[in-house]
């Protein structure tokens, strides 16, 4: 989704801005674009493509000279990502110019009254209404600031901005509202970005940016204000996530890194919440309302959503609680029946997912309470929570989700074994070994890890193949999910996934000679069950791939033309072993189809619109 940085200082902008919209383009961008105030005017360079392309046209920053700037890399919503509608956008003047992430709803009512008023527009873009809107106002009134407000005032919806102004070309005006938006403090300048990871080389002194504020930045000083224009009071925060963590490390892909990472991720999420041979949650939970709790809906989009069905199998099956696991972008639209004896549970990487925040606040408003399990500290799926639960994987860069998923999973067991314990469904020695098989957990992921040749070797094999079905059942169709989400998105084989019942109503029809069916049969209690679909597809021609346990693998691998073996662990935990194969599988097939991996094409990391 779109990335904002602007800067103030006493060096040349343009170089910074361009290493800041690098660190940025893992949220997915198809423009980029830069403007900066020289000799008291406003000089723009835009391009659809990537920021190496915008660092061409510019010189490296020869050809675009200022010590104030402001860039954009845009995912297209309103309007094609060509040069034109790429951002910074300027006013009709050209005095004001804008960069802008979030949709402002209104803008076409915006955009009719400017027209009536004369004003001349070159793109369909929300944007430039945006730029129009405060141009307009700041004729009026004179002051930057004021109009900034006024605007705010005027503009419905969600958006960051980040305004220059002629007549202050030492001054930068940031405006925020539901939109990510952060300001970060150097030796003699200051930025503001959508992602603190854009200038985390730079530095780690931070302000928190809240809705409806306006902050007024020079390279020497910082002030905020209400949307009334009340002078507010504000401290820094250091942000303490690594520099190196938020880059390569030497690795050809961030998503090969994170995948890497995944048992430092799981090992920060888990430890610091057991202790003394109990779960221990970093917040309160009253086991009385714990006990009545009658329903839980697991919410949650792309793969957090996956994440959803595994807590949901596994909430049932050990705190007998009914659950359900809902797409965040259906959940608000399906008249769901909540009250106060009703969890929400929202799952988010980012914290800013357009659908998952309207999900979470219909909960609220229908009274039910929500819990976010949340990687991304203080994002408004936090803010807006009762509870928050955080990963702790670090900062994901790469647009396929593995490590944060896998933080995610974490906190789901966490969870269900705390809310069973309430609740007394399960006995001392299952509560016992559970943990037991949770702090394992972080090195049996190492050990899937190290199958990492094999399934490489695999993948070469099938990377060929245009279609691929995934099927399992139970556990191991919602591994089956996220397995064929993995694929498609960085491989683009098309895949799909299957509960292995369902097979013979219909999509049997589709298994012709060389189908391959990767067959997930990690899950003892239904390894029979899925072995005979299995050897339903591989009698009309399939080759079949299994992915198995240690202790199951003998009654399975008979059918399968290849089998990859995980370790053993609790029947609960075995999403966390079986992903790693199919995120490798994923991984180097796409390597050896030379895709993108980083940045699939069409997707994006963080979606802030619906
Ligand atoms: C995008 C990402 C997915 C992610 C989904 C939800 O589609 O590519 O990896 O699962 O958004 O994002 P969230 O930040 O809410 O977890």
């Amino acid at each position: 989704m779109c990335g904002i940085i602007g800067y103030v200082g006493g060096g040349e902008a343009a170089p910074v801005m361009i290493e800041a919209l690098r660190r940025l383009e893992y949220r997915g961008y198809d423009s980029a674009g830069a403007a900066v105030i020289d000799g008291g005017h406003i000089k723009l360079a835009k391009t659809s493509g990537f920021v190496a392309e915008l660092d061409k046209k510019i010189q490296g920053g020869a050809k675009l000279s200022g010590k104030i700037g402001i860039g954009h890399t845009r995912w297209a919503t309103h309007g094609a990502p060509t040069d034109n509608y790429a951002h910074p956008h300027l006013s009709a003047a050209g005095n004001i110019a804008i960069v802008h992430n979030g949709i402002i709803d209104n803008y076409a009512r915006l955009r009719e009254r400017l027209i009536a008023e004369g004003c001349v527009f070159l793109s369909e873009t929300d944007t430039e209404v945006a730029a129009n809107l405060i141009a307009r106002l700041y004729a009026k009134c004179g002051d930057i600031k004021q109009a900034v407000a006024q605007a705010a005032e005027q503009m419905e919806g969600a958006f960051a901005l980040g305004i220059l102004c002629e007549d202050y070309p030492e001054t930068l005006v940031a405006l925020k509202k539901e939109s990510p938006l952060v300001i970060g403090v150097g030796d003699g300048c200051a930025y503001i970005a959508s992602d603190v990871v854009a200038f985390l080389n730079e530095t780690r002194e931070i302000y928190r940016f809240e809705d409806g504020e306006i902050a007024v930045i020079t390279r020497d000083d910082i002030k905020f204000y209400s949307p009334e224009l009340r002078e507010l009071t504000k401290r820094t925060e250091r942000v303490d996530w690594d520099v190196s963590a938020a880059e390569k490390g030497g690795y050809e892909h961030f998503m090969f890194k994170e995948m890497l990472e995944q048992p430092e991720a799981v090992r920060a999420t888990l430890s610091p919440r057991i202790s003394n041979g109990r779960v221990a949650l970093d917040i309160e939970l009253p086991p009385e309302y714990l006990r009545g709790i009658s329903r839980i809906y697991f919410v949650g989009c792309g793969s957090a959503h996956y994440v959803c069905v595994v807590a949901k199998y596994n909430m049932e099956k050990l705190a007998r609680v009914p659950s359900e696991a809902v797409l965040a972008s259906e959940f608000r639209y399906s008249s769901p029946i909540l009250d106060e004896t009703t969890l929400v549970v929202c799952v988010s990487q980012s914290g800013t997912t357009a659908d998952t925040i309207a999900a979470l606040r219909e909960a609220r408003r229908l009274g039910a309470r929500v819990l976010s399990i949340v990687n991304v500290v203080g994002s408004v799926i936090a803010q807006e929570s009762d509870y928050v639960l955080y990963t702790r994987a670090g900062p994901e860069i790469a647009v396929a989700t593995t490590k944060a998923y896998s933080a995610q999973l974490a906190v789901t067991y966490l969870l269900t074994l705390h809310i069973a314990d309430a609740r007394g469904t399960i006995s001392q020695t299952e509560y016992e070994k559970l943990l037991r098989e949770l702090s394992a957990l972080p090195n049996k992921i190492e050990q899937c890890l190290e199958l990492r040749d094999d399934v490489r070797r695999l993948a070469e094999l099938y990377s060929d193949r245009e279609n691929i079905f995934f099927i399992g059942r139970n556990i191991d169709y919602a591994m089956s999910l996220e397995g064929a989400l993995k694929l498609k998105e960085i491989s683009y084989i098309h895949a799909e996934a299957y509960a292995g019942g369902e097979l013979k109503h219909g999509t049997m029809a589709l298994i012709q000679d060389d189908t391959l069916v990767i067959t997930m049969a990690t899950y003892g209690a239904l390894a029979g069950k899925i072995v005979s679909n299995a050897e339903e597809t591989r009698a009309r021609g399939a080759s079949i791939l299994i992915i198995t346990t240690k202790s199951v693998a003998d009654t399975v691998r008979h059918i399968s033309d290849n089998t990859l073996t995980i370790p053993d662990t609790h029947e609960l935990l075995l999403p966390s072993l079986a992903v790693i194969p199919l995120q490798l599988f994923a991984y180097y097939a796409a390597l050896v189809r030379d895709c993108s991996i980083d940045k699939p094409r069409n997707l994006a990391k963080s979606s802030t619109v619906e």
